[in-house]
C-alpha cells in the first residue's frame, strides 16, 4: 500500500504523528506500507513547525511544498498549485489528510480529481457556524472523501444525514490523543514557569488565535480585559500565536498576564496539565483538556467537539464581557464540573486506523 500523508499546520502534526509510528510498527510486523510525508509549508515559523516535529518525533517531510501565508484562497491555491505536481509524479493509493485547516481541504481537491482515494481522519465534525473557514474546509473535504475515520459517534452521524454510506465511516478515536498518550512522559516544564514562579494548579492559561477574537484591536483587548478581570490574582500565562502578536502589541496588558512566544509540544502540553484551567478559542485544546480532567472554557459560541461539553470538562460561552468574566472567575474559583473520557479515546486510534487502510487498499 502506497500513501501520500498532508500535514501543513500546528495541529495536523500532532495528528500525523501517531499515524507514522503506526505504519512503522506494523512493517516491523511484516506489512509493506509505503509512505511519502507532504508538509505543505501553511505553517513555516519554527515555533510553529520544526519544534512539533522535534518533540513528537516526526521523520523529515519527503517534501515542503513551502505555500506560506496569504489571504485564504492564495494560501488554498498555491498549496493546491504545489500539491498538484507532488502527486503527478508521485501516485499514492490514497492521500490521507488530517483535521480542517487549508491545507487538508486544498490537498482533498486536488487528490480527488486527480481520481485518488481521499481518507480524511477526523471526519464529520461540525459546529454549524459557516464563517468560520475551519467549517467550510470540513464540508467540502467531506463532501468528496472516499473513507472517513471519526473521534466520536455523532462525528458518524453527522456524515450519515450528509448522506455517505455507513460502510464508509469508520469510528476509531483521536489520533491528537494518540500523540499525548504516547509523549506524556517527556512533558516538560517550560522556562516560564522557573521565571514567574508558577505553582501547579495555581495558574491559568491563555490561548486566542481565531480571527473573531483576534483581529480588531477593540475586540482582542475587551476579551483580554475581561479575561484578566475575572483571574485577579491569578496568574495568566498567554503563548502568542503570530496571529494575535500583531494586534497584542497596540495593548494594554497587566503584570498578572504573562505573555511568551508560541510553545513547543512537550512544554505546552505541561503548561496545560498542571494548570488550574485552560481559557481558549482552539479546537485541539478543548479535547487534550477532556483527556487530562482539566477545566476549560471556550470563547466561541459554537464547537465542532461538542463531546467536550456534553462528556468532557469544557464549557462553552461565547465572546460576551461580563460572561467571560463570570465563568473566568468560576473556573479560578475550582468550582468546576469532573468530565470523563469519550469513547475510544484511548491512544489505539492510529493502530485502529492503519488497521483498517491495509484491508481497504
Ligand atoms: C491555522 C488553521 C486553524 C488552526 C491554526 C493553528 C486554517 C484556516 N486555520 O490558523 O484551524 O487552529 O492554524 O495554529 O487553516 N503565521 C506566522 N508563521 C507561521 C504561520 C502563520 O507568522 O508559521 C502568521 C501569518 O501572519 C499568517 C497568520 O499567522 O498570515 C495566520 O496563519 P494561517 O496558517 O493562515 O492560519 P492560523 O491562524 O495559523
Amino acid at each position: 500500500m502506497k500513501l501520500t500523508l498532508v500535514a501543513g499546520a500546528r495541529p495536523n502534526f500532532i495528528k500525523i504523528a501517531p499515524i507514522i509510528r503506526a505504519i512503522e510498527k506494523s512493517n516491523l510486523q511484516g506489512s509493506n506500507i509505503q509512505y511519502r510525508l507532504v508538509h505543505t509549508g501553511q505553517h513555516y515559523d519554527d515555533a510553529l513547525s520544526l519544534s512539533f516535529f522535534k518533540d513528537l518525533n516526526i521523520p523529515e517531510p519527503n517534501i515542503n511544498l513551502g505555500a506560506g501565508s496569504g489571504s485564504q484562497s492564495e494560501q488554498t491555491a498555491s498549496i493546491m498549485v504545489a500539491f498538484e505536481r507532488e502527486l503527478v509524479s508521485h501516485s499514492p493509493n490514497a492521500v490521507v489528510v488530517v483535521g480542517d485547516v487549508n491545507s487538508t481541504l486544498a490537498c482533498s481537491i486536488v487528490a480527488k480529481k486527480l481520481c485518488i482515494d481521499v481518507v480524511h481522519i477526523e471526519a464529520g465534525i461540525r459546529s454549524g457556524d459557516r464563517s468560520m473557514p475551519e467549517e467550510i474546509n470540513r464540508l467540502v473535504t467531506d463532501s468528496i472523501s472516499d473513507h472517513f475515520f471519526t473521534t466520536t459517534r455523532e462525528a458518524g452521524s453527522n456524515l450519515i444525514k450528509a448522506g455517505i454510506s455507513e460502510k464508509k465511516i469508520h469510528f476509531v478515536g483521536n489520533t491528537m490523543i494518540d500523540s499525548l498518550i504516547q509523549s506524556k512522559d517527556r512533558f516538560s516544564p517550560p522556562s516560564v514557569t522557573k521565571l514567574y514562579n508558577l505553582k501547579k494548579g495555581k495558574y491559568i492559561v491563555l490561548t486566542l488565535h481565531r480571527p473573531a477574537n483576534v483581529d480588531s484591536i477593540e475586540k482582542l483587548q475587551e476579551v483580554i480585559n475581561s479575561i484578566t478581570k475575572g483571574a485577579m490574582p491569578t496568574p495568566i500565562v498567554f503563548p502568542v500565536h503570530p496571529r494575535t502578536k500583531k494586534n497584542l502589541k497596540a495593548i494594554k496588558l497587566i503584570p498578572e498576564l504573562v505573555t511568551t512566544d508560541p510553545m513547543r509540544y512537550l512544554e505546552f502540553m505541561y503548561l496545560i496539565k498542571h494548570s488550574k484551567g485552560v481559557v481558549t478559542d482552539s479546537g485541539g485544546i478543548q479535547e487534550e483538556t477532556t483527556y487530562l480532567g482539566i477545566p476549560c472554557l471556550t470563547l466561541r459560541n459554537t464547537t465542532e467537539r461538542p463531546e467536550t461539553v456534553s462528556v468532557g470538562t469544557n464549557e462553552l460561552i461565547g465572546s460576551l464581557p461580563e460572561k467571560i468574566a463570570e465563568f473566568v472567575k468560576k473556573l479560578v474559583s475550582g468550582e468546576w464540573k469532573k468530565g470523563r473520557i469519550p469513547e475510544l479515546w484511548d491512544g489505539k486510534t492510529s493502530d485502529r486506523i492503519i488497521a483498517k487502510l491495509l484491508e481497504l487498499y
